[in-house]
């Protein structure tokens, strides 16, 4: 009998049917037991988000600043696991805070320690720097990380701006206006994402991941657009700055947060298009450096 942990957050569900649409191979094999364990704050963030809410989560969120989480239960600690599916959104260019924050605790240290992981991306569609910090946390635990599924909103990346904003302060994964797409991963991306799942347990059973990414890039488990790797890269060394003033602040941090918010908006609204624009000039030139990073960020 093999053993999996499937280790989530989601406020939305999406996540969370995410992993369990991709768990779903394992759990229908009898030779498979599958284990699932939310990631639970002592201290729980709202959903829908309010505006200040939404924003004060960012010098914490990208600083990967932990809180305190509710202990896995005693049934899931007490178990040696074969396998991790480790599900996690990305806030502001990072893990989010409660997997960031699973992932310094102790009881990640105990059930990840020796274990091959394999991580399961569910976001807007930056997450290339978040998954660099994802295998620092990962190393500090002793986990090995053996591959990658990263599903991501498809649509032009400011339709997805405008869609997830109305979607995470309304809590409604729906059209906005009639006239916009849906948020987030697609139904059909989801439906679909059970391959994974088939894929995954070919390897399980043998007990070795050496192609496991490579099979699961080869089956669409990782889409790279090269500007949003781009933009990810710029906008970490902003955050930063922004990040560290903002943290050490108390009684102006509601001001320097409606500054980053300003910012933030003037990020995407107006430089990032220019960004956009440059980069279409200079990718015949940067066409080699591109193609190289491709392949670093689609594998492990
Ligand atoms: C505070 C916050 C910051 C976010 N920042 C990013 C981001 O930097 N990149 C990205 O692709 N998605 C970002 N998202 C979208 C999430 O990764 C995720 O897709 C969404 O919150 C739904 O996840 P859920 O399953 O927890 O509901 C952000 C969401 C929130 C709430």
């Amino acid at each position: 009998m093999k053993n999996v942990l499937v280790v989530y957050y989601s406020q939305s569900g999406q996540l969370e049917e995410i992993a369990r649409t991709i768990a779903k191979p394992l759990m229908e094999d009898t030779e498979v037991s599958v284990t699932f364990c939310p990631i639970v704050l002592e201290k729980s963030f709202p959903f829908p988000w309010k505006k200040e809410a939404f924003f004060d989560a960012f010098p914490e969120s990208f600083l990967q600043v932990p809180s305190k989480i509710v202990a896995p239960s005693e049934e899931v600690l007490a178990k040696k696991y074969d396998l991790v599916l480790l599900a996690y959104q990305v806030w502001y260019l990072s893990p989010s805070i409660p997997v960031n924050s699973f992932l310094k605790s102790d009881f990640a240290k105990r059930l990840l320690e020796n274990t091959s992981v394999i991580t399961i991306i569910g976001c807007r569609n930056m997450w290339a720097l978040a998954q660099e910090k994802m295998k620092k946390l990962l190393q500090g635990t002793g986990a090995q990380l053996v591959g990658n599924v990263a599903l991501v909103d498809r649509h032009i990346n400011h339709i997805s701006v405008i869609t997830i904003v109305k979607w995470m302060f309304s809590g409604e994964k729906k059209k906005y206006l009639g006239i916009f797409p849906k948020p987030g991963v697609s139904e059909k991306d989801i439906l679909e994402s059970s391959k994974f799942g088939k894929i995954i347990l070919k390897y399980l059973k043998i007990n070795s991941y050496s192609n496991l990414q490579t099979e699961l890039v080869a089956n669409d488990a990782v889409e790279i657009r090269p500007f949003l790797i781009e933009m990810d890269k710029k906008a970490n060394k902003m955050f930063k700055i922004w990040a560290n003033l903002i943290i050490g602040k108390t009684n102006s941090r509601p001001a320097w947060l409606k500054g980053f918010n300003v910012y933030l908006l003037v990020a995407i609204w107006v430089m990032s298009p220019i960004v956009y624009i440059l980069h279409l000039f200079t990718y015949p030139l940067k066409f080699v450096k591109i193609r190289k990073e491709k392949a670093y960020f689609q594998g492990v």
